[in-house]
């Protein structure tokens, strides 16, 4: 904290030490609320897994069943992956680049994963997927429900790193209204119950340089998919 070498605290460095251990949950729906930082205190092993991730199951563009490729580049942990192809949406257990299964989900997804959902009201989350998102400055993802799963009474787990995006966060209908939700390095998603289906995507990420990440952002989607 900002303390000044030497003499007491002030009332004003009190505050701010408050403000830094408090976590800031913001409801966006009935059952669906924004944690701000969430992700923080477990970032410094939260990267060096990835990068794990990443060396088994690099980062690739796939194509939608319509024959678009998607702007966002993905990789996948946990017993089970979320893919796309010509043929359509799904969940594999083996990664269809390399061959081989996805990566396992690393010890400290899990704790981040089920340690927020219990924030967010949902104790005994264990999810069994994990999609990495990766999206550079112009890349987006457009209004879509997660509905891939082979139900849905656990909720989403999303988790932002790096340069800020920000989320569309719409109903149950394509047509609904949606909030936007600016989301930053550290923050967490979650939604599920009522909420499970709402629509949601993410606008066109502007230009930005994180310093542990660069120009870029890195998104996490936990989910019981099986
Ligand atoms: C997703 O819906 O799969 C990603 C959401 C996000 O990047 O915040
Ligand atoms: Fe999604």
């Amino acid at each position: 904290m900002l303390r000044r070498m030497g003499s007491e605290p002030t009332t004003l460095d009190m505050f701010a030490e408050d403000a830094a251990q408090e976590p800031r949950t913001e409801k966006i729906g009935p059952r669906s609320f924004v944690l701000r930082g969430f992700a923080l205190p477990l970032i410094e092993q939260v990267l060096p897994a990835l990068q794990q991730v990443l060396e088994q199951s690099p980062f690739r563009h796939m194509t939608t069943p319509g024959g678009f490729t998607m702007s966002v580049a993905l990789s996948n942990c946990g017993s089970v992956g979320w893919v796309t192809d010509r043929t359509g949406y799904r969940y594999t257990r083996i990664d269809p680049e390399t061959g081989a299964p996805w990566p396992t989900l690393p010890d400290v997804f899990l704790k981040l994963a089920k340690n927020a959902a219990a924030e967010g009201g949902f104790p005994g989350f264990m999810p069994d997927a994990c999609l990495v998102n990766r999206y550079v400055p112009g890349a987006k993802m457009s209004l879509h429900q997660d509905k891939n799963e082979y139900g849905y009474e656990w909720p989403v787990v999303s988790v932002s790193l790096g340069i800020p995006a920000t989320f569309l966060f719409g109903g149950l209908e394509r047509s609904d209204k949606t909030q936007r939700v600016s989301l930053f390095h550290g923050d967490v998603v979650v939604w599920g119950g009522e909420d499970r289906l709402r629509y949601h995507g993410v606008l066109p990420l502007k230009h930005a340089e994180h310093p542990l990440l660069g120009e870029q952002r890195i998104n996490f989607t936990f989910r019981k998919a099986q």
